[in-house]
Order: C-alpha cells, then sequence, then structure tokens
C-alpha cells in the first residue's frame, strides 16, 4: 500500500488530536496545524516519525499559503485535507458584535477557504484527493442560541455541499462532518446540559470508520442527530413553532 499523507487543520486538541492518532496509528503520515506550537508538539510525541506540527493561524491568508507551499514542497501531495480548526461563538444574534464577528467567520468559513486553494490545485491536476469538512449540526438550520457559530457552520455545510459536486469530475471525493456534543475544550465552557454527549475518542472512531465510504454526510450520534435532521425537514410554519414552544431563547 502506498503511504498516504493527511493535513488536518487544529490537531492539537480535541476532535483533531484523537483524529490525529488514529491516522496514524493506520499508516498516514499526518500533519497537523494549529495557532498554539505547544499544543501541536504534545500531540507529535505520540510519534515523531508520522506527526508533523506547523504552527499556523488559518485565519491569516498569506500565512496558510506559505505554510500550504510549505507541506507541498516537503510531501509533494496531500492525499485528504481535514479541515476541522474552528472557533466556538454562540449565544444571541441579537446585538451582533461586528468585531467578534469577523473573528469567527475569518476562521470558521475564511479560513477553510483559505486552506483550499493551493491543495486542491494539486489534487485538480493529479485527479485525485479527498477533503472533509468538520461542520457542525449546528448550522442545519436558524437556532435561538447557535449565534455567529451555528452562522458559519451553516455556510461550511454548504460550501462542502457544492464543493462535492464540483469537485467530482477531478476524482476529488468530499466529506462533510456533523458532530454533536462532543467533549472536548470547546464543549467544556458549555453550562447547559449536553444530550448524549460523546469522548473525541469515540467521534474520531466515527469518522475514521467512514473515510473510505461514499458516504457524505457523517453524522452522529443518531439518537440526537436523527430528530435534528426531521426538524431541519419540516416547513417554516411548523419549524418555527416547535422551536418557539421547546427551545429557551438566550439571554
Ligand atoms: N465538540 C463538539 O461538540 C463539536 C460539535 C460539532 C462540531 N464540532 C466541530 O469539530 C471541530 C473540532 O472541534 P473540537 O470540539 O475538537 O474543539 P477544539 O478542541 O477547540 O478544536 C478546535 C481546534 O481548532 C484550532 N483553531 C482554532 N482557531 C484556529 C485558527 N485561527 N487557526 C488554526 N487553528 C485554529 C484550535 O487550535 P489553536 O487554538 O491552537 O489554534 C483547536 O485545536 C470544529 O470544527 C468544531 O466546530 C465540534
Amino acid at each position: 500500500m502506498n503511504k498516504k499523507t493527511v493535513w488536518l487543520t487544529g490537531g492539537g486538541t480535541g476532535i483533531g488530536k484523537d483524529l490525529t492518532k488514529l491516522l496514524c496509528d493506520n499508516g498516514f503520515d499526518v500533519v497537523i496545524s494549529g495557532r498554539r506550537k505547544d499544543k501541536l508538539i504534545e500531540v507529535a510525541k505520540y510519534n515523531k516519525k508520522k506527526i508533523f506540527p506547523y504552527k499556523l493561524d488559518v485565519s491569516n491568508l498569506k500565512e496558510t499559503d506559505i505554510v500550504a507551499k510549505k507541506i507541498i514542497k516537503k510531501f509533494k501531495f496531500i492525499d485528504l485535507l481535514v479541515l476541522n480548526a474552528a472557533i466556538y461563538s454562540p449565544g444571541s444574534l441579537k446585538e451582533i458584535s461586528p468585531i467578534n464577528a469577523k473573528k469567527v467567520i475569518d476562521t470558521n468559513l475564511t479560513g477553510i477557504i483559505n486552506c483550499l486553494p493551493i491543495i486542491v490545485n494539486t489534487m485538480k491536476k493529479k485527479q485525485k484527493g479527498h477533503v472533509i469538512f468538520v461542520s457542525s449540526p449546528a448550522g442545519y438550520r436558524g437556532m435561538p442560541g447557535a449565534g455567529l457559530y451555528g452562522v458559519t457552520k451553516s455556510g461550511l455545510t454548504f460550501l462542502a455541499e457544492t464543493l462535492k459536486i464540483e469537485l467530482e469530475q477531478f476524482n476529488i471525493k468530499v466529506q462533510v462532518v456533523h458532530p454533536g456534543f462532543i467533549k472536548t475544550p470547546m464543549t467544556d465552557k458549555n453550562t447547559f446540559p449536553m444530550p448524549f454527549l460523546m469522548s473525541s475518542e469515540k467521534a474520531a472512531k466515527i469518522i475514521f470508520s467512514k473515510i473510505n465510504s461514499n458516504i457524505f454526510e457523517i453524522y452522529f450520534p443518531k439518537m440526537l442527530l436523527i430528530p435534528m435532521k426531521i426538524l431541519s425537514f419540516l416547513p417554516y410554519r411548523i419549524y418555527f413553532y416547535l422551536i418557539k414552544k421547546f427551545v429557551k431563547l438566550p439571554e
């Protein structure tokens, strides 16, 4: 089997960290990136020969281009790009702060787009490749409290759907991941109850088990995601009625 190389953004913590270890255990060389070098180095200790840390803030286009070029120069080709980096910003949209909005959009949406051109162009040339977008069911439909985080994840899922169709002609596979509540530093800040909370190790195992499949949307846990999917199919009138009745408005 040919050795495969993955670039995974946000590999220093949470789901990214556990997915890195799994990919590494299964024969992949894993390039990980994130803003905190110490977190990346800690993960790379798991297997220094197969995990390669790169400090990178994906919201900075210039920096992202430089790092993407460095990665291509060293590894020649990225077989799998996992776009996982994000920041969390739930809450009310009643009083949107443009400064906060820019920060979240620059990371969760523009930051993802910044990682695409150089890597996807090499994939197009080779007529092969695979891109996984880690989005969220918080973007399924407008929901009180999902905040700017939900807005960016909705856009990200749209981007994944569009690219799935557009990149098929270049033999590039696109998948999107919609996890429910996963225990990571991101959700550790939540003070509300998180139904069906899952460990990041289990989430990483589920994602890994689906990467060789032809499934577009990887979603879990089903107990939470199936009701959310049903809600997302409802006509507006019923959807708004149910949400107003059962979802508490944020402060
Ligand atoms: N946990 C959940 O319940 C849940 C549910 C649905 C979806 N998700 C999604 O799953 C993905 C992983 O999240 P997680 O739960 O594992 O949280 P996490 O541990 O906070 O991971 C997010 C990672 O993104 C990196 N990151 C953030 N901003 C960045 C930037 N500007 N440039 C580069 N890297 C950046 C962080 O590293 P640095 O801070 O060092 O940069 C961190 O390692 C995210 O896309 C999240 O939206 C999570």
